[in-house]
Order: C-alpha cells, then structure tokens, then sequence
C-alpha cells in the first residue's frame, strides 16, 4: 500500500528531540530565536547568561548544519529572567533537507510549550526605493513560489489543523515592540515583504523583476518554510532581514556569499542590540 509521508513518525523525532532538550537543562522557555547567516553572535555574547550548548550533532534524530560558516549548535540560556533558546545555525531545502527538516526546529519548540519565536535571515534587497544594504527590515508578509510545504503530508494534530490560516502569524503587536525597541536605541527599522526562493543559485535578474512586481521588498533561502510550521503551531513570529545586498540584476555586480558575510558582519552590533532589546521587551 503507498502512503504519504509519515507525519507520525515526524512527531515521535521531535518528541524525542524536545526531550533530549528538557533533559539539557531547559527551564520554561519564553521564547525561541533562529539565528541567521553571519547572525550569530548575539547567542555567545554576554548578554546571554547562564548558557548550556548543545551541538546538534548531539541532539538525537536532530539535522545537522551542512552550511560551513554557521555554528550549528542550539544555546539555552537567559537574558535577564526569560529562558531563551537560540538555534545558532539553520537547515535549508538546498542543503537537501526535505521542507518539513528544516522546519523542525519550531515543531520542537512547539512541543516544548513555546508560543513565540524571531526568526532571522541575511536576505538581498529588492525594494531599492526604500533598502540598502545593511538595513534590518521587520517582516510584513512573504510569497513563496516553490510548491512544497513543510506541512505537506498527513496532518499530525499535535501540531495543528490541516488547513490553517496565514494572515496572522506575522505578530503585529511583536513588530510594534520591536520598532519601539529600536526607537529606544536610536535604529529605525525598515518593513518589507520576503519572498522565498530555494536556491542555492542566487536569482537570475528577471526572477528579481518579477519579485519586485509582485511585490517583494527582499528575497532569501529561508525562514519562509519555518513561518509555516510556527502558523500550523499558532505561534506568533517576529521576523527580521538584514539586508547584505542588493538583488541580482539591481547593480550588475557579482553577487557573492562573501558579500552577504560581511554585511551581515558589520551589522551584527546593531543587529545584537535589537535583539536583546526585543527579547527584554516582550
Ligand atoms: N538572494 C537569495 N538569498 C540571499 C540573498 C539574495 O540576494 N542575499 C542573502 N541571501
């Protein structure tokens, strides 16, 4: 008999995952933040406390990072009373994880009772009437145009319904603490619509046109299936950009992972102080 993709078997990994993580160490958790591309500092700052590190290679039915310049471990600790788990390294349908892999990591956090989570990439600029490179761009919405769903498959109920709603997931009470945080510490931050491609290839400069027609503000590798399971948990997302480049076909430039490392490097103390002002905020 054929079946579809086993949604159960999917459940008693992550069951199996959140428990390896109650057994680290993890105490009431507030909230989960996946940390971008060249994001991560933040999570080995000091303004975390108290920290527990957990390799995902160590993290039983847990996928690993594939993708050299990220850490690939998960971080447990404190900033200020909140419990906080930092996923310091993220997994991407290009890596050749399956969609609904790389968005484990929120179905765990699901599971271990966590309601809302910031969700963070490196994204190149499409909108250049209002972006530039090293902006951080709050999330409004996204488009996917890739078929798959990391919800594809038969439903686990433990998760959430089958069809479910996506208008809401982009919190708007958490944008406004987060623009109010970034007004506390002299930032002004952009909004914008991402648009998720598979990739690894960056976008030709006719799929960057139609992006910008169909309203896109910038595109990125991620973040897009992660959103979708966080709406299928009834999660609440903060999401944020920083904007390393500007899109294929805007300069003519070759467009290069260096490129995105470095911006995403000269914007991670502004980047790092956002973040922990949202995380003391909320
Ligand atoms: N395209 C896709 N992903 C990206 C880009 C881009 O221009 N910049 C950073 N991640």
């Amino acid at each position: 008999m054929l079946t579809t993709p086993n949604m159960q078997m999917f459940k008693a990994s992550a069951d199996a995952i959140s428990a390896a993580i109650r057994d680290a160490g993890l105490d009431k958790p507030a909230l989960a933040v996946i940390l971008g591309s060249g994001l991560g500092a933040y999570a080995a700052s000091d303004c975390v406390t108290d920290k527990i590190h957990l390799p995902y290679r160590e993290i039983p039915n847990f996928p690993t990072s594939t993708v050299s310049y990220q850490k690939g471990e998960l971080v447990i600790g404190r900033v200020g009373e909140k419990t906080v788990l930092f996923f310091n390294g993220r997994f991407h349908y290009y890596e050749g994880w399956e969609m609904w892999q790389t968005a484990y990591p929120v179905n765990v956090c699901h599971l271990l009772g966590i309601g809302t989570m910031i969700i963070t990439n490196a994204a190149g600029g499409i909108n250049t009437d209002t972006l530039e490179p090293g902006d951080l761009v709050l999330l409004t919405d996204h488009i996917k145009l890739c078929a798959d769903s990391p919800v594809r498959g038969r439903n686990e109920s433990a998760f959430g319904e089958r069809f479910f709603d996506m208008q809401a997931v982009y919190d708007d009470g958490i944008r406004a603490t987060a623009h109010s945080s970034a007004g506390d510490l002299g930032m002004t931050l952009k909004e914008g619509v991402y648009a998720y491609m598979a990739g690894p290839q960056f976008e030709t400069p006719a799929e960057i046109r139609m992006l910008r027609l169909i309203g896109a503000d910038v595109v990125g590798m991620s973040t897009v299936p992660e959103i979708i399971a966080a709406a299928h948990c009834g999660m609440k997302v903060l999401g944020i950009s920083c904007v390393t480049n500007f899109a294929a076909g805007v300069t003519g430039a070759p467009m290069t992972e260096e490129e995105v490392l470095d911006t995403s490097a000269k914007a991670t103390n502004r980047f790092s102080a956002l973040i922990d002002a949202v995380i003391r905020r909320l």
